[in-house]
């Protein structure tokens, strides 16, 4: 079976391409370059000794995408992985995400149903939910007003495949993710930070390795534990395998509705000093931090309720927090080494 995923040299697009390749499908990635590298393709070459098939194209140009379903035919499924991605950045820039999320997915979609391409699996985010009513979240609990254009491309994005996949012959999967964080463990593969990263875990191992002299932890007078955000932080590579389960859910027809939509986390909520403990105790590192002010938009505790794609999709999470927090640990002093 070949699958064509966009995004392919991102971050999870990468660890993707890698499982669906350890699993036998034959893989055709599209992307722009604008987040990532193509020396990633050699990379994943040497994790599985299988090259993908790769085409550097705009998904917002529609002639150059058409071209690209003329030259590639007999692909099953698409996973859209492609996207801008920074928070931040979407509310100083709202017009050129809706832009580009939203008109790489249109025409995606409009290629796919031009070329009788059935199956679509979404990158979706837990940020649909925003702050939730209750914990564990589930899929049924309230979808809340995005606080970001980001946040909303992702609910805007589902809208769109809920839609089609009514009055189109587009069946698709929107997989709603939780805080995805480590890498490969050949720590050939991982997250690539351009400038001060925004996200924790690869600030602590910046901090860690020294390129960064202190932790700023974001607000510790919440109504948690320890006063610390809860989040439900999940191996990159069990995200990678819950898209091959989407996959086969939608090739198999084993779905119970064109539009289907999973939670994909641990279920386990770990708040930021308990992030911090743990990755003290996984490296042996000690980490400097200092409790600071609160950041705007973050939302209190989210953690996923994750019997849905436990049950419906027969995926369960592999990796503990100690194996994410020691990946991304080697995956730092690897990016340190290669940029010698
Ligand atoms: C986690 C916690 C921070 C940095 C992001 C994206 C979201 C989704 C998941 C894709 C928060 C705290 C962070 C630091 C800190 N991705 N923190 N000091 O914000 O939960 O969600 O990933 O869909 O769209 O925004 O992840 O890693 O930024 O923050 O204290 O230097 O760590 O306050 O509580 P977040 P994060």
């Amino acid at each position: 079976m070949k699958v064509l995923v966009t995004g392919g040299t991102g971050y999870i697009g990468s660890h993707t391409v890698v499982e669906l390749q350890h699993a036998g499908y034959d893989v055709v990635i599209i992307d722009n370059l604008y987040n990532s590298t193509i020396d990633v393709l050699d990379r994943i070459e040497e994790i599985c000794n299988k090259r993908p098939a790769f085409y550097k194209i705009e998904l917002c140009n529609k002639t150059q995408l058409n071209d690209f379903f003329e030259q590639e035919k007999d692909i099953n499924a698409v996973i859209h992985f492609a996207a801008f991605l920074q928070v931040n950045e979407s509310v100083q820039e709202p017009l050129k995400y809706y832009e580009n999320n939203l008109l790489s997915q249109i025409n995606l979609l409009n290629c796919m149903i031009e070329n009788n391409i059935e199956n679509f699996v979404f990158s979706s985010s837990c940020t649909v939910y925003g702050n939730p009513d209750s914990l564990p979240v589930d899929e049924n609990a309230p979808i809340k007003k995005a606080e970001s254009p980001y946040g909303n491309t992702k609910q805007m994005g589902e809208e769109i495949l809920e839609h089609t996949c009514k009055s189109k012959n587009i069946s698709a999967i929107s997989l709603r993710y939780f805080n995805p964080i480590g890498a490969h463990p050949s720590a050939k593969i991982g997250e690539v930070q351009h400038g001060t990263p925004h996200h924790l875990v690869p600030y602590i191992t910046e901090t860690a390795f020294g390129k960064r002299t202190q932790l700023n932890v974001f607000g510790s007078d919440y109504n948690t534990p320890d006063g610390t955000c809860v989040r439900d932080y999940i191996h990159v590579i069990d995200v990678a395998n819950a898209h091959i389960a989407a996959v086969e859910r939608l090739s198999k027809q084993t779905k119970k509705n064109k539009y289907e939509f999973f939670n994909i986390g641990t279920g386990i909520g770990y708040s930021v000093l308990d992030m911090i403990h743990a990755f003290e105790k996984a490296t042996g590192i000690k980490i400097n931090y200092a409790l600071v002010d609160r950041r705007h938009g973050d939302v209190e505790a989210v953690y996923a309720n994750t019997t849905l794609a436990n049950n419906e999709l027969g995926w369960t999470t592999k990796y503990t927090i100690e194996d994410m927090l020691k990946s991304a640990w080697t995956w730092e002093q690897a990016l340190a080494k290669n940029s010698n």
